[in-house]
Parts: C-alpha cells; sequence; structure tokens
C-alpha cells in the first residue's frame, strides 16, 4: 500500500487524526478533509487510488462522495465508513461500487488490512496495464503480433528497410502475415500518404495481368473498350504490392525486369513512355531459389526482386506467438460478439500450443474466431469449442470423422508444454521463463548473446535464470558480475 494516494473524508476530528496517521504510517499519500462538500471538491482536483469515507457526513453525505470519485473514475476504489446498525446504507454503497465497508467501532488493524487488499488489487491491475503496454510496444507491430524473437528480428527489419526505397521480397508460408508486412512497410515509409496498391499476380492469366499491371490504350486487344490506367500508375508516388509473385509468366517477368532496370513501362498497346515512381514489395510462399533453378523464374530478375529478403517464419517455427496472438483475437471477438470470456481454459490452452497449424496464423485466427462464437462457457474457450468437428472422436464423440486438431493436441504433437491458466502474474513468469528459455536455446546457451538479444544486463539475465530455476547447462560458463 506504499505510495498509494488516499482521501479520506471523517468529519470527527479524532476519528480522521487517528486513522490519517496510520494509514500514513504504512506509506500512504493521505489528503484528509471533514466535510462531502470538501471531499467532492478535492476528487475534482485531483486523482486518487482510494478514498476512505464516513457515510454518515455534513453537507453531501458519503453516498454523494462516492458517487463523484465513481463518475470521476470508476477505478478509483471507495471505501465506507458506517456506524453500528446501518449496515442496509453499507450494502447500498458496494451496490453503488464501494469496495468494502467497515462498520464502527473498529480497529485500525481492521481498517489497514483492508487497504491492503486494495493496494493488492491496484498493484494487479497496474502491472496488468503495464503488461498489455509492453505486449503493445515490444510485441505489436502496425498490427503484427510477434513475441518469437524471429518475429521481433522480422519487425525491427521492416521498421529499418520500411524507410528506404528498397524492393522487398517478402517469403512466407500461406497464412503468416505476409500482407499485413507489406501494409507495415509502405504505412511506416515516406509513401503512405500516397496509395498501397496491391495485386495477386496468380489470380490473372498471363494476358490479363500483363493489361493489369501497365495498363492498355483502348482498342490494344479484343474487349479493351477504353483506355484503362493499370496499377503501376495507381500506385504512383506509393507502394505496389505483388503477391504471388512466383506466378507470373515468363513475358510477364521479363517487363517487370525492364521496369525495375528503367523506371518506365509503356500502357499495353501504346508508344509513351511513363515514369513508375513506385516501390515495389513482393511476397511468394514459393522458394524462388529452386524456380530460380529450374528455369521457371528468371534469376536476373530474381535479384531485383531480392533485394530485402523479408522471411516470415510459419507459426509453428514460433510457439511464443500461439498464445499472444490467441489471447488477441480472443479479446477482439469477444468484445465484437459481447461475450464475456477472458482467456482459454488450461487443455484448450494446451491443444493451442500442440497443434503444428499448416494454415499458420490465418488457421488460428479462424479457430478463436469460431470458439467464440460457439463458446457457452462463462469466462473461458474450452477444448470442444476449438474443434470444428461437432461429433470429434477424440473430444468423446462418435469416431467418424478425422480430427487432425484434436488428435495432434491430445496425442501429444511434438511440440508438448506444460501450461497452467493462473494469474496474470505468474502466466507472465511462466511466459518469461519459457522465452528466455528459448532464446537460450536458439543461442546454444550462451548467456552472454541471451543478454543481448532479451536487451537485458548479464547481470539482470543471470538472476531470472536463477529465479527460474533455468539450469546452469544453458550458461556458456562465464562468470557473472
Ligand atoms: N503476426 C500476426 N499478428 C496478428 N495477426 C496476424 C499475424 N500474422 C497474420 N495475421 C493475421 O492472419 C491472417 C492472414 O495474414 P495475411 O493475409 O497477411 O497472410 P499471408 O501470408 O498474406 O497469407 P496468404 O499467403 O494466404 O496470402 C490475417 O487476418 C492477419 O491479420
Ligand atoms: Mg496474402
Amino acid at each position: 500500500m506504499k505510495g498509494l494516494n488516499l482521501l479520506l473524508v471523517d468529519d470527527e476530528p479524532l476519528m480522521r487524526l487517528s486513522m490519517l496517521d496510520a494509514l500514513e504510517d504504512v506509506g500512504c499519500n493521505v489528503q484528509a478533509v471533514s466535510t462531502g462538500t470538501e471531499g467532492i471538491e478535492a476528487l475534482r482536483a485531483k486523482a486518487f487510488d482510494l478514498v476512505i469515507t464516513d457515510l454518515r457526513l455534513p453537507g453531501a453525505d458519503g453516498l454523494a462522495v462516492l458517487k463523484t470519485a465513481k463518475e470521476k473514475d470508476p477505478l478509483t476504489e471507495v471505501l465506507v465508513i458506517t456506524a453500528h446498525g446501518s449496515v442496509e446504507t453499507a450494502v447500498g454503497a458496494m451496490k453503488l461500487g464501494a469496495f468494502d465497508y467497515v462498520t464502527k467501532p473498529f480497529q485500525m488493524d481492521e481498517l489497514l488490512l483492508i487497504v491492503e487488499r486494495v493496494g493488492a488489487v491496484i498493484a494487479l491491475r497496474r502491472e496488468n496495464q503495464d503488461l498489455k503496454r509492453q505486449l503493445e510496444d515490444k510485441f505489436c507491430f502496425n498490427g503484427i503480433l510477434g513475441a518469437n524473437s524471429h518475429m521481433r528480428a522480422v519487425l525491427e527489419k521492416i521498421k529499418l528497410v520500411a524507410e528506404t526505397d528498397s524492393t522487398v521480397l517478402i517469403v512466407g508460408e500461406s497464412g503468416t502475415g505476409k500482407e499485413l508486412v507489406a501494409n507495415a512497410l509502405h504505412q511506416n515509409s515516406f509513401r503512405r500518404g500516397a496509395p498501397l496498391i496491391k495485386v495477386s499476380c496468380a489470380a490473372l492469366p498471363e494476358s490479363l495481368l500483363e493489361a493489369e499491371l501497365f495498363g492498355h490504350e483502348k482498342g490494344a486487344f479484343t474487349g479493351a473498350l477504353r483506355q484503362r490506367r493499370g496499377r503501376f500508375e495507381m500506385a504512383n508516388r506509393g507502394t505496389l504490392f505483388l503477391d504471388e509473385i512466383g506466378e507470373i509468366s515468363p513475358v510477364v517477368q521479363v517487363k517487370l525486369l525492364r521496369v525495375l532496370q528503367e523506371r518506365t513501362f509503356e500502357r499495353v498497346g501504346s508508344n509513351e513512355t511513363i515514369e513508375a515512381d513506385v516501390r515495389l514489395v513482393c511476397a511468394t510462399q514459393k522458394d524462388l531459389r529452386k524456380e530460380v533453378a529450374q528455369g521457371r523464374f528468371r534469376e536476373d530478375l530474381f535479384y531485383r526482386l531480392n533485394v530485402v529478403p523479408i522471411v516470415v517464419p510459419p507459426l509453428r517455427q514460433r510457439q511464443e506467438d500461439i498464445m499472444v496472438i490467441a489471447q488477441h483475437v480472443l479479446e477482439t471477438c469477444s468484445e465484437k460478439l459481447n461475450k464475456p470470456l477472458r482467456g482459454f481454459s488450461q487443455p484448450a490452452r494446451e491443444l493451442l500450443l500442440r497443434y503444428s497449424y499448416p494454415g499458420n496464423v490465418r488457421e488460428l485466427e479462424n479457430m478463436v474466431e469460431r470458439a467464440v462464437a460457439l463458446s457457452r462457457d462463462q469466462a473461458t474457450v474450452q477444448p470442444a469449442d476449438l474443434c470444428g468437428f461437432q461429433s470429434c472422436p477424440y473430444l468423446g464423440g462418435t469416431p467418424q470423422e478425422s480430427c487432425g486438431f484434436c488428435s495432434e493436441g491430445l496425442t501429444g504433437g511434438p511440440k508438448k508444454r506444460d501450461t497452467a491458466l493462473t494469474s496474470l502474474a505468474a502466466a507472465r513468469e511462466g511466459f518469461e521463463k519459457d522465452y528466455i528459455l528459448s532464446v537460450l536455446e536458439r543461442v546454444e546457451g550462451s548467456r552472454t548473446t541471451a543478454s543481448k538479444v532479451l536487451g537485458l544486463s548479464r547481470k539482470a539475465l543471470w538472476e531470472k535464470c536463477k529465479r527460474y530455476g533455468i539450469p546452469s547447462a544453458h550458461s556458456d560458463g562465464e562468470e557473472e558480475t
């Protein structure tokens, strides 16, 4: 309760003074006043963590103080003091949002115990807010969540490269977030005021793709009834995102190469040369080097596109992101659907962590969205909510359909892990421990390197390892300072 900002409202001078003394002794910052009206004035002037008010006061009474406190900030806690025999009023105060009440006469220790409880609630709330902010700051960039070290490196790279005009090639499996990366690159570049134009190269046949990219003149081909600007022109001064670049035909590859070399192009059926003031970002699920080796993709174009490669790892290789993303989707969906869900039950978490997500983040997102919509539980998502099959054999249904999700989860796939649904502080510690372990693993146990990756001093890392019982097998044997 140290440092708690507290407002004390009581008209009995002796009572007020003894409470003031006791509260200041335990480290609270107390402002004491003797009337309800003064109390309300103080509340309007300043923010308090806790208000302790007598219910019967001259002028405005304790309930008025309580109402003002809650109106101004619902997070301000209020403790009411009531005379013996007027417990009903105290219950009324609880309904208005008071944290608790004490009945006169009371021992000072009784009061201090309640203040201590309020202090603990406030500390937890602050911790929660800090964690949330930390998650937002550290693990989220333009809507891309990533707690895994590789994802954080990807986010750092996006920040760095966004400011340049270099061509970027984003490589990753389906649903890993390539489009989000392209958005972030545009939003953080000096081109953000101009359009970000997206073209899915796989969606169009060769002849149409060429016209789509470069535009065409009226009559350039059958069906070209009027002149049309292409995507390169639409993206002028902005960014052009060519998705599924591995799918473009040799003819379009040549044309694209020319734009990249000369920064000019012509509309189909025109001789007029147009400047291309465009930053190119491409994405592919394919291994373009292999495509080059097999003669399906031009090597010169590959090098022009692969100026800055950004590889987005599949979700199964970034376990730390699973619950961060799942929790984020859960919160968004429960708010949208007005459901009271707060998290995942322990078995549901275990299932989520063990699954391999062939559809990556998109699959996880859909799974959680569906779970929130289907969930009948008041507090947490259950394994059955996550399973797409109504009669999943692994969850006790008739074994007619196979369910990859539950079979992997229940039979314990390769990523078996113990997780428990516990308090926020414990969850954070669990995450911190797992994360430190995973970093240590990746840097082959070198605590010096790990401390750099984690942004901690070696001493701080050493202390954390000690606290979490991370064995010295993970240490590089250097003496800690
Ligand atoms: N790191 C992430 N944090 C939060 N949401 C993410 C993340 N990665 C992907 N998503 C979400 O997952 C979904 C799929 O992402 P996106 O469309 O960017 O993937 P993609 O790699 O372009 O997939 P595809 O290859 O199928 O086009 C989107 O709804 C996106 O918002
Ligand atoms: Mg995509």
